[in-house]
């Protein structure tokens, strides 16, 4: 058994709930359990993960949680303290199932299916069980509820497998990137939207003080200190909440597909011997040099979208520097940077996310700002000296409502651990 003060307390009170959501005389297997995952906020790298790029992201301490007991069947019963709903499915024939059963299902239950669709498989063990699914990570607010949610289904099916499934670096089922990967199919199969693998592996590979920088096409990661105790990463979350899929986000993603493309064949005429222009697969590929030669030869907005992506991958190397020298107050000019190319270049603000982050350059002590995420809406990530917070707080408070007429939530977060299970007996 676990040391109480380990379990995030979100799960202490999923588990507390249990026995009144699922109070049915049902014979179960083994002893309450809860498990869990983190959201996360990203510091840099936005829009480059399925460009092949890099992200430096980090996970946060919010989770989404999983209490529950293991069943001797294939049924899965669920409690979600969000919706106040339950919600059942049966892992008898999955995957072929996914879509018969998905249709039945709210929109939460229908990523907790998908994942177990897709760890079905992987050939992956699995059992039934009840849970109360809960956690305080927002919803919708930016911070990756939805991929906190999957990962925890990952370490949900581990807990209630009755030690045959295991996630580790060695010796184990699955490792945590393959999680990550298998939850980003699951994403697509239960949103429609072609995400990249940012916010899984965000919330796979945690650890508290640190960002993890992720090489998105080899999947290889490694940590950089992110702990300066003067300073503090404020999210403050719009409240607009607009659909990605259709809001533009796979628009983008075809955008850079195409800019590719064009980008490839031009540098191959120009470059006939180049090995390196042959294999262009991905922006990635594109150093900001070879872009500025051959930008003219892109349609207008390709090259605005292209030329962001790849200004961005340079972002993140440039913060990597910054943090590896311990610099942390440095990077603030980088968000303020960013933010300009979502806004200007890639086109995914929205005005209520710009007047956060002009909200935010007019007071003294915010060293950067910067939409985060998909974009559209969600939330901004903010760098702040502590003995800012307040008065960053109270701008927010006045002047956002008084432009945008909505009200802004404000979140202060802190570099965390991963994902986990444990046992509660
Ligand atoms: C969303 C997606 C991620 C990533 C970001 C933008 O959060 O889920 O994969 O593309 O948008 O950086």
């Amino acid at each position: 058994m676990m040391d109480a003060t380990k379990i995030p307390q979100p799960a202490q009170q999923a588990a507390e709930q249990f026995p009144i959501a699922f109070h049915d005389q049902i014979t179960y297997v083994g002893p309450l359990g809860a498990a869990w995952a983190p959201g996360r906020v990203n510091l840099i790298g936005e829009h480059t993960d399925y460009n092949d790029g890099f992200v430096l992201p980090l996970a946060v301490d919010r989770v989404a949680v999983f209490a529950g007991r293991r069943r001797d069947d294939t049924t899965i019963r669920l409690w979600s303290q969000h919706f106040k709903e339950y919600a059942q499915f049966s892992l008898a024939g999955l995957p072929e199932t996914f879509e018969q059963q998905r249709g039945g299902l709210p929109g939460w239950a229908r990523y907790i299916l998908g994942v177990m669709a897709e760890l079905a498989r992987a050939g992956v063990p699995l059992s039934g069980f009840d849970a109360v699914v809960g956690g305080d990570v927002p919803l919708g607010g930016g911070m990756s509820s939805s991929a906190s949610l999957e990962v925890a289904t990952v370490q949900a099916g581990a807990l209630f497998s009755g030690g045959k499934f295991t996630i580790g670096e060695e010796n184990a089922t699955l490792k945590p990137m393959e999680v990550a990967a298998l939850c980003q199919r699951a994403e697509h199969s239960a949103s429609g939207l072609r995400s990249g693998i940012l916010d899984q592996s965000a919330s796979c590979l945690g650890k508290p003080g640190k960002a993890i920088l992720i090489d998105c096409r080899s999947l290889e990661y490694r940590y950089l200190p992110f702990a300066d105790p003067a300073l503090s990463l404020m999210v403050i979350d719009t409240g607009v909440r607009r659909e990605l899929a259709t809001s533009g986000y796979n628009e983008r993603r075809q955008q850079c597909e195409e800019a590719v493309k064009i980008l490839r064949d031009v540098i191959t005429q120009h470059e006939p011997g180049s090995m390196q222009a042959q294999q262009i697969r991905a922006l990635r590929d594109i150093s900001p040099e070879q872009f500025a030669r051959y930008k003219q030869y892109l349609p207008e907005i390709l090259r605005r979208r292209a030329g962001y992506v790849i200004a961005e991958d340079e972002r993140v190397f440039q913060v990597v520097a910054l943090l590896e020298k311990h610099q942390v107050e440095a990077v603030g000019p980088i968000l303020w940077q960013g933010h300009a190319g979502l806004r200007d270049e890639y086109e995914v603000s929205c005005v209520e996310l710009d007047t956060l982050v002009e909200v935010a350059h007019q007071v003294p002590g915010v060293l950067g700002a910067r939409m985060m995420g998909g974009g559209f809406g969600g939330c901004t990530i903010n760098l702040v000296r502590n003995e800012a917070i307040e008065t960053l707080r109270q701008a927010v408070e006045q002047r956002y409502p008084e432009r945008t007429g909505r009200q802004a939530s404000i979140d202060i977060c802190r570099a965390a651990g991963g994902p986990g299970h444990t046992s509660f007996s």
